[in-house]
């Protein structure tokens, strides 16, 4: 029989699990979505989900619960169901930043199974970039059900420790920002440089687009695809050297270290909210 999964919220990022799990090929009889606004519930229900007002009714009986609810209310969205999750234990699969698996566990009640996710931005255009971690003692079947569905939405990748999680909310939550900036401030330069503002920006996010789809389709090796484009004496080579002049290196390990940080701060504020 077909696995069943179950959202609780389906906005952003559960509607995108929802539409990319579809495209998939999972059977949309078999997708469940708790969700509190009528007008989305409608949206999710032209997809052929059951999309329902009561969460209790929308989790039974699945096997897994994917938790896509703002970080401020997953405690009083999860206590209720712990009666739910005593029958019939699902797996739940947290998307929230900077709630921890010990605060999703005491919500959901003893010995219901808590893997935990950081997606990003992208995957609501099927190009997510996603950190998982599973406590010791996840099952496998458990692992690959979590990352088969985040994997709808783009690629996936585990970490071997909770903290990373703050370390891939640096990495991917925030780098396509950092992209960004990055091909802004190229374009603001090429216009310095006397080119009409708009051809600069369209060349700077075909550029961005390009050296995304070239790192993607290669084998993973930046150094080497880096070396393939920049010719012995050449321009690139002259900007790559500004780059190095200026620590760009030391600049952007600093920019992570303070992502990273400001995560943890937060996560702290966000102690156990809704308790
Ligand atoms: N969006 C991103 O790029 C991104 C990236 C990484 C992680 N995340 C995480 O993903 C989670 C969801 O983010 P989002 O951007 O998808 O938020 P969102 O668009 O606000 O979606 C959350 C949905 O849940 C509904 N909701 C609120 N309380 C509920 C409840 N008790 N039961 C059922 N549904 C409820 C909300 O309805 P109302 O609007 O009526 O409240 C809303 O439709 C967050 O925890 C966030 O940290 C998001």
């Amino acid at each position: 029989m077909a696995l069943k999964a179950a959202f609780i919220g389906g906005g952003n990022m559960g509607g995108a699990l929802v539409r990319g799990l579809i495209a998939r090929g999972w059977p949309a009889r078999n997708l469940s979505v708790g969700e509190t606004d009528p007008a989305k519930r409608t949206e999710l229900e032209e997809l052929g989900v059951r999309a329902l007002g009561d969460n209790a009714e929308a989790v039974a009986g699945a096997d897994i619960v994917v938790v896509a609810v703002k970080p401020q209310v997953m405690g009083a969205t999860l206590q209720p169901l712990a009666g739910v999750f005593a029958q019939r234990t699902p797996v739940v699969l947290s998307i929230a930043a900077g709630i921890r698996i010990a605060d999703i566990q005491s919500w959901c009640g003893p010995g219901v199974p808590v893997v935990r996710a950081m997606p990003n931005r992208p995957a609501l255009n099927n190009a997510g970039a996603s950190g998982m971690y599973a406590p010791p003692g996840t099952s496998e079947p458990h692992r690959k059900l979590a990352a088969d569905v985040l994997g709808a939405v783009g690629t996936t990748v585990w970490v071997p420790a909770e903290e990373l999680i703050d370390v891939v909310t640096a990495l991917s939550g925030s780098g396509p920002a950092y992209f960004f900036l990055l091909a802004e401030l190229m374009a603001d330069a090429a216009a310095g440089l006397g080119m009409e503002r708009p051809a600069a920006r369209e060349l700077a996010i075909q550029t961005l687009f390009g050296a995304g789809k070239m790192a993607r389709d290669g084998d993973g090796d930046l150094v080497r695809l880096r070396a393939e484009v920049t010719s012995k004496g050449g321009t690139t080579e002259a900007a790559v050297r500004a780059f190095d002049a200026a620590n760009l290196r030391v600049i952007v390990a600093a920019a992570l270290q303070a992502a990273t940080d400001r995560g943890r701060e937060l996560a702290q504020t966000f102690g156990q909210p809704g308790k």
